[in-house]
């Protein structure tokens, strides 16, 4: 019979919020989405820095995301997609995992809780202490196999409860499809670390030589893949609808935006990233590059995106403003916040250019973790607020641009960038500063969404 399947299902497991919408036929149409908090953060009692979520609320969340988008359309879903926050662990038991006793969805049953990507349970005596992964990632605190190990190490018992593992997006694809096992796409794998991306490869030996227990390594599959079918109705979806492998959030986020190879994405929310794709015959270097300012991640068809990820974006010019309020309180003026940041950005309209130079690195970055912030060529005419919040959005833009310099994307053929973040949304400096720093055509508005990319990725691949 001729079905009306109409409609792509893409959900986003975040940090703090979960995110459904329905992709229309023609893969570029949102008809419809909803997002809703996780409130899923457990609090620390152990004394191991320990981040933790629950994936009851998480998936609480993603049932009253769902409730909210019409039901009319949920019938007429032909393919499920997932992604969400990278890097954690979640544990449950094969033919276990979930009660779908409700009938039209399922909530978490004998699971652990998810260890999160900001768990800092690893020190660094703990992560010098593992064998040296044959990746070109690294492993930090917070990733899959490094909090695994710590299990291994300190909780060994623990891990004798569970016999499957995978991060919370592919927990749900595990239940929907009701699979005994978990399945994964390079993009989630290479976030646990251990992972080698050229041959899609867990470093199984190496893991086994460390005693690490490989049989909680999920299978890969290639991104785009499917994985099964829905075995129940789910919120009016049709059991036997196909469900794709979960991708990651960042890979979906910059397909969202990035629509042909000669697209950079640069994104500046609270921290900020600029991301191309490499060229297709690509393959990074096969140990980590701890000073390397780019670094590169698994993206579709066996290529990579390069990506320079600064720690200071929004957060920098928030920290000015704060810094500024406590100032004006300490001298006994109580400012308004909101209307001080219009304020500094109107001051720095009025004031095209400025001499003096900030370099915003007050988080210091990951290749360079003490390099942090300066202030230099200070004269008495270039201190206004005007000058000092031009200065500072400059330097947000020119570290950006100094850890994946202009040349770098023009040999790569990046022709235009696609501007995303609240950051640049919000602040016309900082626009302006970004039309300055790089001679391509700058483009604002498509606004980098993982649940839309992951619903396009499926679409693009039907
Ligand atoms: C943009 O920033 C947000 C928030 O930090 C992040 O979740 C998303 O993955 C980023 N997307 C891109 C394309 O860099
Ligand atoms: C910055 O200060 C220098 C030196 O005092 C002055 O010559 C220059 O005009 C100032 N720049 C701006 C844009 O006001
Ligand atoms: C420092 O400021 C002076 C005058 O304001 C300017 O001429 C000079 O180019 C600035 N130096 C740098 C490195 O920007």
């Amino acid at each position: 019979p001729a079905v009306m399947s109409n409609f792509i299902l893409g959900i986003d497991l975040g940090t703090t919020s979960v995110k459904a919408v329905l992709l229309a036929a023609g893969c570029r149409t949102v008809a419809a989405g909803h997002s809703e908090p996780t409130a899923a953060d457990l609090s620390d009692d152990s004394g191991i820095k320990a981040k933790e979520q629950d994936p009851g609320a998480i998936i609480n969340a993603v049932n009253r995301c769902l409730a909210q988008l019409p039901g009319d359309k949920l019938q007429h879903v032909s393919r499920v997609g997932l992604t969400g926050q990278m890097h954690g662990v979640l544990f449950w038991k094969a033919n276990s995992g979930c009660d779908w006793s409700n009938v039209n969805y399922f909530t978490p049953r004998d699971t652990s809780q998810l260890v999160t990507w900001q768990d800092r349970r690893c020190s660094s005596d703990f992560l010098s202490s593992l064998p040296k992964p044959e990746s070109h990632f690294g492993v930090s605190t917070g990733f899959g196999c490094a909090t695994i190990f710590w299990y291994m190490k300190h909780r060994p018992q623990f891990l004798d409860d569970f016999s499957v593992a995978g991060t919370i997006q592919d927990y749900v694809v595990s239940m929907l499809c009701g699979l005994d096992s978990c399945v994964m796409t390079p993009q989630n794998a290479a976030s646990w670390g251990f992972f080698n991306t050229a041959s899609s490869q867990w470093n199984e030996n190496i893991l086994k030589a460390a005693g690490f227990p490989v049989r909680l390594l999920p299978r890969c599959v290639p991104p785009g893949a499917l994985v099964g079918q829905t075995h129940s109705d789910w919120h009016g979806i049709p059991a036997g609808t196909p469900v794709g492998a979960a991708l990651g959030d960042f890979q979906c986020s910059v397909y969202s935006c990035m629509s042909s190879p000669a697209d950079a994405v640069l994104n500046i929310s609270t921290s900020a990233q600029l991301t191309f794709a490499m060229p297709a015959d690509f393959t990074p270097p096969n140990s980590p590059q701890l000073e390397s300012s780019i670094s590169y991640f698994p993206y579709f068809d066996s290529s990579y995106l390069a990506v320079a990820a600064s720690l200071n974006g929004g957060n920098a010019l928030a920290t000015f403003v704060e810094t500024l309020t406590a100032w004006t309180k300490e001298l006994g003026v109580e400012p308004r916040d909101s209307c001080l940041y219009e304020k500094l950005i109107g001051s720095a309209l009025n004031q095209e250019s400025s001499d003096l130079m900030v370099s915003p690195t007050i988080l210091g970055e990951r290749h360079a973790p003490l390099c942090l912030g300066q202030v230099t060529n200070i004269s008495a005419s270039n201190l206004s607020l005007g000058h000092v919040f031009r200065a500072l959005c400059r330097g947000v833009v020119s570290n950006v641009a100094s850890m994946m310099p202009v040349e770098h994307l023009q040999r790569a053929g990046v022709r235009r960038l696609v501007g995303s973040g609240s950051a640049l949304a919000r602040n016309e400096v900082l626009r302006q500063e970004v039309e300055r720093a790089f001679p391509l055509q700058v483009v604002y508005g498509q606004n980098a969404d993982s649940a839309v990319g992951v619903a396009m990725a499926l679409c693009d691949r039907l």
